[in-house]
């Protein structure tokens, strides 16, 4: 096998010690309806999944706990489960057994998932390989997995909630442009100054449309999505109150051209 990047082995060892920490929300997701980002935007507002998925081959490449491949497998999809984090797929696992959905778990990056070429119709992230993965490895490899017509959708924080964070790592983000946004790429958070973390990925909108282009896709619907209202608080050191002034999450909805 070859040795992986180091950026999915510092991710891999942050999530296998940070997984714990994500069960109890795992285990809710799977109870509930789909729900997406971090203010919980209900599926019907964003529109991630096909209302009928069944017939369809689909993955979620960064599944973490596995509730966005429960949410599709519900819907009549066979779903394969992509994580790089064994502690992750545990927690998967389990959920699927009581819910006894039969989804495919596969322990893997999704920069190289071992799959034939053309093996889905349909893949998936929200937050998985949507931030954790270098879009130039991830993106080609979705598109290598997909099918002609195929589909690919994910969520993930936007370039704004990058540049607008500090250069220390420290939170939250601020209404200030902290950080360049030409160049933005690898964004390594290892040594914050708050929560310290592993190695993330962000890119320029222009950036993103060419790498679509280049490997094939054609951009369908791009959202930026606002924090609802009633929302308050901090998340994942983004303020509600800034999150309705800036858009904090995005998602990309592209299909395989031609
Ligand atoms: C925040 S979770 C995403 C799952 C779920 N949607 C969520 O928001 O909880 C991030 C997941 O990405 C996984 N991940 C990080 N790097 C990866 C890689 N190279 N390949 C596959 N999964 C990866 C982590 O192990 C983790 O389970």
């Amino acid at each position: 096998m070859t040795e992986l990047p180091e950026h999915v082995q510092v991710n891999r060892d942050y999530w296998n010690s940070m997984a714990h920490q994500w069960t109890a929300a795992g285990e809710c997701s799977w109870a509930g309806e789909p729900r997406w980002g971090i203010w919980g935007h209900p599926e019907g507002e964003v529109g991630l999944l096909p209302a009928d998925m069944h017939g369809l081959d689909a993955v979620e490449l960064g599944c973490g706990t596995g509730y966005g491949s429960a949410w599709m497998a519900r819907r009549g999809a066979r779903v394969v489960g992509v994580d790089i984090s064994s502690a992750q797929l545990a927690t998967a696992r389990r959920l699927d057994t009581e819910h006894g959905l039969g989804i495919t778990w596969v322990e893997a990056s999704a920069e190289a998932v071992p799959r034939p070429d053309g093996s889905f119709d349909f893949a998936l992230s929200e937050y998985g390989a949507a931030i954790w993965c270098d879009p130039y490895r991830w993106i080609p490899e979705a598109r290598r997995l997909l099918r002609p017509g195929g589909r690919l959708v994910f969520l993930a924080s936007s370039f704004w909630a990058a540049v607008c964070s500090p250069a220390d790592g420290a939170l939250p983000v601020t209404h200030r442009l902290e950080r360049p946004y030409f160049g933005l790429h690898r964004l390594d958070w290892r040594d914050a100054v708050d929560e310290p973390g592993g190695i993330e990925f962000s890119l320029p909108i222009a950036d993103w449309f060419r790498l679509f282009r280049q490997v094939g896709f054609a951009v369908e619907d791009f959202l930026e999505l606002r924090a609802p209202a009633e929302a308050t608080g901090v998340r994942f050191g983004i303020p509600a109150a800034w999150a309705r002034d800036f858009p904090g999450e995005q998602v990309w909805k592209v299909r395989v051209a031609g």
